[in-house]
């Protein structure tokens, strides 16, 4: 669909102009000494542009152009684009600034833009763009010096894709595509990544993205392309989550990145936090190796050995253990003083000799080997650099520090290892990449349970009543519980449950009833008349509940703007937005992503504690039940917290609902 804006036969330039200073100038120039197909430069007046004959108009050329790029003021635009789709123009970008991201004029011109766009089946980047780079040609009015390469670069900022050129010619990063997204009016980040997914000189996408204009187009074909090659974002704005009434805890918690997050985890995709984290895996990109998050770190030096393996620890990936044969193989060719383990230590005095005999004997270890070299009067970074390039396909990164560590990584890079220079950076490349999840498409489907609608009609908020009894058809248990507003009730209702209890006001509107001093437990026969005469003298009704022992977990949910119903859980309770150990994930939620959840946010482990063996199953049914319930419902926001967790089920006691 886009090989006419990619590859064209034939682009004119509208607004091409003989002044070196203007944008329309810049264009022409960067295309001219680029592009080997026909160039119109379009002018108003002038006879002749960069020595190449210039026309008064796209009609004037006679013939169809593939590719029009438009860079006159905002008012022209939607004219020229009307005299494009006249002439048979099919692709378009259109440069001008000063749309929708101005004023409300500018909103309208950008809607009339859209409007002949459709008309005439014009497909156009921009407008605010700074154009795009191809294998072939520059039409971005950039002056970069870009190398050619395999990584594509997709930017929504301006300002930011210029960056990004930038530190790709710094860094000597080489560039299959570059395309600045701008607006995104028409044509947006999915439709490029589609494009370079079935590029073969793209293999990999780097994207800059600050918001998904459709997270649901995003969630459902994204997968398809992480599935062919790797896409990698970054994000800007990673501020609090927006459009959010804060009547829960969910929503003073949620945060827009770590719902990007995790949007790009279930499609498959990298999001890593800056451009250092950028460049470190274009390296391990580019090698084509599988590496796997357990880990073997060889080195000549002790200290170096440790850092690297804290970093290891740090982003959670682990150790392998050395065999007692590999350990006595390792012995042999080991100074007496050192012991063969991991890291290994191939000691100070190491020679190229020995990298070269540990090198061979740990080759075929299923794992991934960090061999970091610190150059010494014994070895140099170049010497390792050229032994370790006769292990291609063996899972090696290098870590090269000395003063030829450069020629070193280039000798790496030749080869097809990747090779840092800080041991930091090769162990967060090694959990990027080994992180990715295989994508997974979510089929959103509403189909509420017999019975649920009933609850919430013609509602905004639930109340306590109606939250306990929706649980139930979502197959999240409730504690026994009652609401009562007069002592006798409240008497009687203890009784028939058994001590102790718990008595909390109740609302018909979402509260946090801790935070009022409406909560309270350890109630026995002794205390129960005083705690409901406390309680129901603040509103009125008074809920009782029998009183559990167990872990407290916290679940929200939220239909986020861009990406739909989301499910977040955490250590719940009181220190739910203390700790804020919180794991993201989009509704529907499987068993299986229930699980990761936990294990991310660590409620696994605190299930798990000192074998105490609190119910992970029920856990898991009640974050599934909480997934089916927000998506069938459409519920803007709510929370259990806590859910209490036995040792044989997972109780929600406290339920906040906004409909
Ligand atoms: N057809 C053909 N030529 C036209 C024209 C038309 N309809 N309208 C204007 N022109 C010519 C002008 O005569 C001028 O040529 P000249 O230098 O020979 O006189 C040239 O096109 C440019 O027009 P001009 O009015 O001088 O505008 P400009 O160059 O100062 O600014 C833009 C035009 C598009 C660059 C400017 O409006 C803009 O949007 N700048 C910001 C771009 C940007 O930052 N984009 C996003 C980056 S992320």
């Amino acid at each position: 669909m886009l090989e006419e804006m990619f590859n064209p036969n034939s682009i004119a330039v509208v607004g091409a102009s003989n002044n070196r200073e203007k944008i329309g100038n810049i264009l022409v120039r960067n295309i001219k000494t680029s592009y080997r197909g026909k160039l119109y430069p379009i002018n108003l007046k002038e006879p002749e542009i960069e020595g190449l004959k210039a026309y008064s108009s796209l009609k004037e050329i006679g013939s169809k152009v593939d590719l029009v790029i438009i860079s006159v003021p905002r008012e022209a635009v939607v004219d020229v684009m009307m005299e494009a789709g006249e002439a048979g123009t099919r692709a378009a970008v259109i440069i001008t600034s000063g749309f929708r991201e101005v004023d409300e004029k500018g909103k309208e011109l950008e809607l009339k833009i859209m409007e002949v766009a459709k008309k005439y089946s014009i497909r156009f980047l921009g407008p605010n763009t700074m154009g795009f780079i191809t294998p072939s040609f520059n039409a971005t009015f950039a002056y970069e010096d870009v190398k050619q390469g395999n990584i594509a670069i997709v930017a929504q900022s301006g300002g930011m894709g210029a960056y990004m050129l930038d530190w790709a010619e710094k860094t000597k990063t080489g560039l299959s595509y570059f395309v600045s997204l701008g607006n995104q009016t028409d044509l947006n980040e999915i439709d490029i990544f589609h494009f370079l997914a079935d590029d073969l000189n793209t293999k990999a996408i780097f994207s800059y993205i600050e918001g998904v204009a459709d997270g649901e187009r995003f969630l459902a074909e994204v997968p398809d392309i992480t599935a062919k090659k790797p896409v990698v974002f970054i994000k800007g704005g990673t501020g609090k989550y927006g459009a959010m009434a804060v009547q829960t805890h969910t929503g003073s918690i949620a945060g827009s990145i770590e719902l990007f997050r995790a949007a790009v985890k279930t499609v498959g995709g990298i999001l890593v936090d800056n451009l250092d984290d950028f460049l470190n895996l274009v390296a391990i990109i580019q090698s084509d190796e599988k590496f796997l998050s357990d880990i073997l770190v060889v080195t000549n030096s002790g200290g170096h050995g440790v850092l690297t393996t804290d970093e290891i620890e740090r982003q959670s990936l682990s150790l392998i253990n050395l065999t007692d044969s590999m350990k006595t193989e390792l012995r042999k060719i080991l100074p007496d003083q050192s012991t063969p383990k991991n890291p290994l230590d191939l000691s100070g005095d190491a020679s190229g000799e020995r990298f070269m005999m540990a090198m061979d004997l740990i080759k075929g270890l299923e794992c991934t080997k960090i061999v970091l070299v610190q150059e010494l009067a014994t070895v140099s970074c170049v010497e390792v650099a050229k032994v370790l390039a006769k292990f291609k396909g063996r899972k090696i990164v290098g870590v090269m520090m000395g003063k030829d560590s450069e020629s070193a990584l280039r000798i790496l890079s030749s080869a097809g290892i990747p090779g840092y220079n800080f041991p930091e950076d090769a162990v967060k490349a090694i959990k990027h990449i080994v992180n990715v999840r295989p994508p997974v498409k979510k089929i959103r489907i509403s189909e509420p349970v017999k019975g649920s609608l009933d609850f919430i009609k013609g509602k905004s908020t639930l109340s306590d009543e109606f939250s306990f009894k929706l649980m139930s058809l979502y197959g999240i248990r409730v504690p026994e519980w009652d609401i009562v507003s007069t002592l006798d009730e409240a008497k009687s209702f203890c009784n028939k449950i058994g001590y102790p209890v718990v008595m909390k006001v109740s609302s018909d509107q979402p509260i946090h009833k801790t935070e009022i001093g409406g909560v309270i437990m350890n109630i026995d026969e002794s205390n129960l008349e005083s705690s409901f005469k406390t309680l129901i003298s603040k509103m009125g009704k008074v809920m009782i509940q029998k009183q559990l022992n167990g872990v407290e977990v916290f679940l929200g949910g939220l239909n986020d703007a861009s990406f739909g119903p989301s499910i977040l859980t955490g250590p719940g309770g009181i220190y739910v937005e203390v700790l804020k150990s919180i794991s993201y994930g989009l509704v529907p939620i499987s068993e299986n992503e229930a699980l990761e959840m936990m294990t991310e946010s660590k409620v696994l482990s605190l299930l798990q504690a000192r074998k105490r063996n609190y119910d992970v199953d029920a856990t898991i049914r009640a974050i599934t039940g909480m997934s089916r319930m927000i998506e069938d419902l459409g519920i803007k926001e709510m929370d259990i917290n806590p859910l209490i967790v036995t040792q044989d089920d997972a109780y929600a006691v406290d339920i906040r609902i906004v409909l």
